[in-house]
């Protein structure tokens, strides 16, 4: 599925232009080409540059044609956090924590995560098939042409595996590309309660080598927080992960300042997410150490929490990047539109950083800045055109998609 295509006359061609992650202030440069043109070829791109430069050199009759007249035209965003794949809901929790409960305190009551472990594990593999491309048509609707997914709502060999396995097929058959990480260390499931280090122990030694062996996972990731998993045990975890060539990630300082941001630093993380409660030396630390600090807006959001310090993390010179963190508890939502809302009016995150965040840096969380998140010659041909003149728009309709159609790997796939 690739395509040879044009896109011609675009307004603001948006290029996000650059090769990794983009750190402070390099943020706020989009690299906008005014009336620009892409040209792309067997799904990658060949040229980038005014459109009457382009249509000097190129014979649009050789092409499948676009005509981006009076719209904005951007990289396909990359959705570097969520937990798509799982099997259940768990909508009495919402109105639970509406009435004032918390997430966590619905967790040490036996609910939150292993609840969803529960429908996960009793779910078919069609079942999760079938709403995971659910899920993933309605991400691209929104402009999302690459999603990381986690597994952790199997918690045993079987389960993480077989979520796994789903990513696996439908990164194959849907035009969204997946980035598969193994969340082993999600939660304690119920059977290992109390005895969490051994828990690690069985996922360091049951599953992550196999994981790794069928490379049913780029990266490994695990909940850093008071009463789940402590600095220690993620240490180990994350250690033996990149032995087996598995790289770290964690959702770290999420409820409590527990040190996962100063701990990412040290391991040399691709990101830390969530970070709610971040330290400043863990910001320092994260921007040092060049590990991309991935906020999670709709998250705090949806649990009523303070939001991240996004502006100062920006400030102190890290990579910010921003992502639904889609899941059943915490934040049920794959609205981009929201995440842009909640960054730039609640977070003091401008537009165009929250479109860098979005695109180059949310690649970047997902090792990929080389081939994805801009729109730079030699990357794939992964490309959203807006219904409007300017990027400004995005935020500006509050709410509302503004994302008119998407093109994959050089193939108009939504319209
Ligand atoms: O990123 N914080 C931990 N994990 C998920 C929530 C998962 C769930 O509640 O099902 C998160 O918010
Ligand atoms: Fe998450």
């Amino acid at each position: 599925m690739e395509g040879n295509l044009i896109i011609k006359n675009a307004n603001e061609l948006v290029t996000c232009s650059g090769f990794k992650a983009k750190q402070g202030k390099e943020m706020s440069d989009l690299k906008i080409i005014y009336d620009g043109a892409v040209v792309i070829e067997d799904g990658i791109i060949k040229e980038v540059g005014k459109t009457e430069e382009i249509l000097d050199k190129y014979n649009e009759n050789d092409y499948e044609v676009i005509d981006a007249k009076d719209k904005a035209v951007l990289p396909g965003f990359v959705d570097s956090h969520t937990h798509f794949v799982f099997g259940g809901y768990r909508p009495e929790e919402f109105s639970w924590r509406l009435r004032g409960d918390s997430y966590m305190e619905i967790m040490e009551r036996g609910g939150g995560i292993v609840n969803s472990v529960e429908a996960t594990r009793k779910a078919s593999k069609e079942e999760l098939l079938e709403t995971g491309r659910k899920r993933l048509n309605s991400m691209l609707a929104f402009g999302v042409t690459t999603v990381e997914g986690k597994s952790g709502y199997g918690l045993d060999y079987d389960t993480e595996i077989k979520q796994l396995e789903v990513m696996e097929e439908l990164d194959k058959n849907h035009p969204v590309d997946i980035v598969k990480t193994f969340l082993g260390a999600h939660a304690i499931p119920k059977d290992y309660k109390g005895k969490e280090d051994e828990f690690i122990d069985f996922i360091i030694d049951k599953v992550l080598p196999d994981v790794a062996e069928r490379k049913l996972a780029e990266f490994c990731d695990i909940f850093c927080e008071k009463g789940v998993f402590s600095v220690e045990q993620s240490r180990k975890l994350l250690n033996k992960a990149k032995e087996y060539g598995l790289k770290p990630k964690l959702h770290a300082d999420e409820i409590v300042q527990l040190g996962g941001a100063e701990l990412a630093a040290e391991l040399g993380a691709v990101s830390a997410d969530h970070l709610l409660q971040a330290s400043d030396k863990g910001v320092k630390d994260m921007a040092e150490a060049g590990v991309v600090a991935t906020i999670l807006p709709g998250t705090a959001f949806s649990l009523k929490e303070p939001y991240a310090r996004a502006r100062y993390m920006i400030d102190q010179n890290c990579a910010v990047a921003l992502a639904t963190d889609l899941n059943p508890g915490s934040c049920f939502t794959e609205s981009i539109p929201l995440i842009f809302s909640l960054a730039t009016l609640y977070m003091d995150v401008t537009t165009e950083e929250a479109i860098t965040a979005l695109t180059i840096n949310g690649a970047a969380a997902v090792g990929r800045a080389d081939t994805i998140g801009s729109i730079d010659v030699g990357k794939k041909g992964d490309i959203v055109i807006l219904e409007f003149p300017s990027y400004k728009y995005i935020p500006y309709h509050i709410g509302v998609n503004t994302v008119e159609k998407v093109v994959k790997n050089g193939k108009l796939v939504y319209d």
